[in-house]
């Protein structure tokens, strides 16, 4: 029996979204987050630029929130996530514009459906971080697309945001709203939060350094051409205030990559 095929090989999947899917559900919605909407899915498709009938490949695609833009964009969308939940809602979603695929991202050439060399574009929205080991999933990204394909990975910043090991702080006499991170350098495999109704750690999350990231992109046969760091803003009203819209304007929230393959 393939990994596919059996239900109780796919639960050993440790980051898969099942045991999250009602709460991401309740959070995310149909259109993604207000997040995805204002800041990830327009620097996605900035950087990806579908054209006319190009395959494009989702890797974690969750719900599906990025298919109707790739739709609207006349190309065609593929979405793939290990979650057989989400899998399910993100047809019930978006089904009419896009394929959802159940499969492993570190194993894409076992996923029916998908095949070798296949998809001008392939991205990672939100989910790279979700992920592990970081080369077999590349490496299987690399298989999917076409020689000269995009490759798009959109990230929480990894140098700014590190999971538990950094946070807002507050200098009393400068007025100053600073960015204080502890542990940068060492990988971690993070639990992810409790959410409500939801056990501790049904999930994982990894911080890697932005080195890691890089260099598992040239040993994996991509050349990345273009980088954004995206600030979410907030609105400024009285002196903290202002002084936290300034770092939010400063310190990125997102990091988006883009590689060719070679
Ligand atoms: C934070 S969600 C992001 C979903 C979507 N891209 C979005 O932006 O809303 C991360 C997704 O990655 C999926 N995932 C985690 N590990 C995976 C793997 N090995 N293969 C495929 N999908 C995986 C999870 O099931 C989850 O749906």
């Amino acid at each position: 029996m393939t990994e596919r095929q059996s239900p109780s090989r796919r639960s050993t999947v440790r980051t898969s979204w099942d045991p999250l899917a009602e709460w991401y559900d309740g959070w995310s919605g149909k259109d993604g987050s207000l997040h995805h909407r204002k800041l990830a899915i327009p620097t996605t498709l900035e950087l990806l630029d579908p054209q006319m009938n190009e395959r494009i490949l989702d890797i974690g695609a969750g719900l599906g929130a990025l298919a109707p833009h790739v739709a609207a964009r006349l190309a065609q969308y593929v979405g793939v996530d290990v979650s057989v939940r989400m899998v399910q809602k993100a047809r019930k979603y978006h089904g009419h514009v896009g394929t959802f695929l159940q499969g492993d991202a570190r194993h894409l050439h076992r996923v029916p459906g998908i095949q070798s060399a296949s998809f001008e574009g392939a991205v990672f929205l939100l989910s790279i971080q979700d992920m592990n080991p970081l080369a077999d999933v590349l490496r299987s990204a690399a298989w999917a697309l076409r020689g000269g394909g995009r490759l798009i990975i959109l990230m929480i910043h990894p140098c700014f945001r590190v999971p538990r090991q950094s946070g807002w702080g507050w200098q009393e006499e400068r007025a100053l709203q600073y960015r204080r991170v502890d542990r940068y350098l060492t990988p971690l495999a993070v639990p992810l939060k409790e959410y409500p109704g939801k056990a501790q750690g049904s999930s994982r999350s990894f911080h890697r350094p932005l080195h890691e990231y890089v260099n598992g992109l040239a040993d994996s046969g991509f050349v990345l051409d273009r980088m954004k760091e995206i600030t979410s803003s907030l609105a400024a009203s009285g002196a903290k205030s202002k002084a936290e819209a300034r770092a939010h304007q400063e310190i990125p929230l997102f990091l988006a990559l883009r590689a060719r393959k070679l």
